[in-house]
């Protein structure tokens, strides 16, 4: 049996009759951008997410992008972001005229390793982007507590963490910006490009606004130049039918998650062959992915094992990906900056090391278990 590693139909028919309604219902209103389904959509997130001001954005990519226009961060700062992530989170500090500075990350969480982020800030760093990769939230509390010594922002790409929690709060309240995508593979999956930028600042949230829509105030008078960020009215309803299931959604992903960990914890190799993916202490996490990391013979990166697994699995119809093959600092844009593997070694290994397995709401017990005995079997010829 065919598992993908992903099946946005699956999630979507389901909820066909109200989303076919919403959809009537823009379609009547002729109101096509912003409007007032985006601000109902924009209520009910700031709601959901803990926050004071939740905006509409066309991207996710373009949510970070306005957080940094906001903070007025250009040419001459830096910013310090991970260089295991998407290439959204550095390519946007690039795009204002500053700086990336990447940083290593833990392997145990993919995410930031606030020792090696304090020992990047300099006079012209200017903000902190933690991501919350995979679904799971930074050390918040220790980037908080670095960035307020030093006088920075921080502004968590949480692109792939809706409805994460860290100590009991939403991601995307933590920090002075939150950043989400809503591609349509999320955990709340848009019909097409969208995201959201939330933040508790009354201040950063009116000139966000106002750089969403090219600066303008009042229409036609600009005062700062913006870009176009905004958010589609047909997006933001059908993504208000799907909010409420959010919950659900993660805790589907939740107990797959766990039944996978359950299921490989007893196998010859596990721990050092195969790792599992964990959630630190205090995290909810939200399983946008779950990451397995295959360490190579001899300690070497990856070392072909990675790559064995996964034709291993595609062979068998089983849908894998890799997130990400190439950590940021190595990518040819970047290759300027200068950083290299031997300043960067845990992202370096890790994108020889990660594979993702299907984790997605509505994967059966049936075909979790085609993925759990195709593992198993693997490392089982391995050992011969
Ligand atoms: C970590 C991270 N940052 C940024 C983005 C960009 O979001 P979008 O694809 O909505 O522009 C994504 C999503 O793909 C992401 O995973």
């Amino acid at each position: 049996m065919a598992v993908p590693l992903f099946d946005t139909k699956l999630q979507n028919n389901a909820l066909a009759p109200e989303l076919q309604a919403a959809f009537a219902r823009v379609l009547a209103s002729g109101q096509f951008i912003l409007g007032a389904e985006v601000q109902g959509f924009e209520r009910q997130c700031a709601a959901y997410l803990g926050v004071r001001h939740a905006l509409g954005i066309s991207s996710g990519t373009d949510a970070i992008l306005l957080a940094l226009m906001a903070l007025g961060i250009g040419p001459g700062d830096e910013v310090i972001c991970p260089s295991f992530t998407f290439f959204a989170t550095a390519g946007c500090v690039t795009r204002t005229g500053a700086r990336p500075v990447f940083c290593d990350v833990s392997a145990d969480s993919f995410n930031l390793d606030v020792t090696d982020v304090a020992r990047r800030i300099t006079p012209r760093t200017k903000a902190i982007m933690p991501v919350h990769l995979y679904g799971q939230a930074a050390d918040m509390t220790a980037l908080n507590e670095l960035a307020r010594k030093h006088g920075v922002k921080v502004i968590e790409d949480a692109c792939q963490a809706v409805g994460a929690t860290q100590n009991g709060r939403p991601v995307g309240g933590l920090g002075d910006f939150g950043a989400f995508s809503f591609f349509p593979t999320k955990n709340l999956g848009a019909f097409g490009d969208a995201g959201l930028l939330t933040t508790n600042d009354d201040a950063l949230a009116e000139r966000a606004l106002l750089l969403r829509n090219h600066g303008a105030q009042p229409k036609y008078y600009h005062q700062f130049v913006g870009g176009n960020f905004r958010l589609d009215a047909v997006q933001a309803a059908l993504l208000a039918v799907k909010l409420p299931h959010l919950h659900a959604y993660a805790q589907r992903r939740a107990a797959n998650a766990a039944r996978y960990t359950e299921q490989f914890a007893n196998l010859p190799g596990v721990g050092t062959k195969l790792i599992l993916p964990t959630a630190q202490p205090g995290n909810g996490h939200t399983w946008n992915q779950y990451t397995l990391r295959l360490p190579g013979a001899g300690g070497l990166p990856g070392a072909g094992r990675r790559e064995a697994l996964r034709a291993w699995l595609t062979a068998r119809q089983i849908g894998t990906e890799i997130y990400y093959p190439v950590p940021l600092h190595a990518q040819a844009c970047f290759a300027p900056l200068g950083q290299t593997d031997a300043d960067l070694p845990v992202s370096a290994r890790l994108a020889g090391e990660v594979l993702s397995i299907p984790i997605f709401p509505e994967l059966t017990p049936v075909q979790q278990d085609e993925v759990i005995t195709a593992v198993r079997e693997f490392l089982a010829t391995e050992r011969h």
